[in-house]
């Protein structure tokens, strides 16, 4: 098979609601909610939902998670960190789809990809425990050659590349920046596809990188979050997801 094919179809998209909860908990209530906010983005078009349930809670809550899991019928993509209490977590709400991230409590965001190398027998077992309950786990890893070949080792079948590094050359204004960094995403996903794993991309992107990273072979699926929920400030939850997933289909008709 040819390493450099392109799904038959454009990136999938998924709606990272996680800044809508960061929004409601800033004055502590109940509004915005972020599974209006999820059901919006799928009347827009989005294909995922995105959470990330952090250990300090500080967007994302249990009582989130429990209702997103009754009431979405679209794929969930539950991001959580590799700890015991995620993965029994995990283990209860028994989403379609799981990603494996760092976490750091002191972190504005999730800075940098898992380190699968340094904790390849930790990450395998989690594989293993979440493959066994029905999930599909992706690895969240900088676009290295070391974290791909590790992560080929975990038995999980995706990984999702760090896009962090490309839009922030794309909002610096770097395009020999941009350039280097796209150039080792697309050099990422061969590895990956090689080593028989699947690959999405995703964290930073908004709408104008979007389309450069939509547009490289074989990306499966793209996870946006931050500028998708503050676009929507202006535009819409419904509205927003359109523009990405415009975005996105004209990229790949490139
Ligand atoms: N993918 C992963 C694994 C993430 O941790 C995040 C941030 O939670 C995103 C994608 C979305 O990043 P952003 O909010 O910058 O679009």
């Amino acid at each position: 098979m040819n390493p450099f094919a392109s799904p038959a179809r454009p990136p999938l998209l998924g709606v990272n609601i996680d800044h809508v909860a960061t929004l409601r908990n800033a004055r502590g209530g109940s509004f915005p909610d972020p599974l209006d906010a999820a059901l919006a983005a799928l009347r827009g078009g989005a294909d995922i939902i995105t959470f990330h349930l952090r250990e300090d809670r500080r967007h994302i809550r249990d009582a989130d998670v429990e209702r997103l899991r009754a009431q979405v019928a679209a794929p969930l993509n539950f991001e959580a960190a590799v700890t015991e209490e995620m993965l029994a977590r995990i283990e209860q709400v028994r989403p379609q789809m799981v990603c494996l991230v760092p976490e750091r409590r002191q972190e504005l965001t999730t800075e940098g990809g898992l380190d699968v190398a340094a904790h390849l027998e930790r990450v395998r077992a989690a594989c293993a425990r979440l493959a066994a309950c029905g999930c599909r786990v992706s690895l969240f890893i900088e676009p290295s050659p070391r974290q791909i070949e590790a992560a080929a080792g975990t038995g999980a079948p995706c990984v999702e590349l760090h896009t962090g590094a490309y839009a922030n050359a794309v909002d610096a204004g770097d395009q020999a920046g941009a350039a280097e960094q796209l150039r080792r995403l697309r050099d990422a996903q061969a590895q990956a596809h090689a080593q028989g794993l699947r690959t999405n991309a995703g964290h930073g992107l908004n709408l104008h990188s979007t389309g450069a990273i939509a547009s490289l072979p074989g990306i499966d699926e793209l996870h946006i979050g931050h500028a998708l929920v503050g676009h929507a400030l202006s535009v819409g939850m419904e509205q927003a997801v359109r523009d990405f997933k415009a975005a996105i289909a004209r990229a790949d008709a490139r």
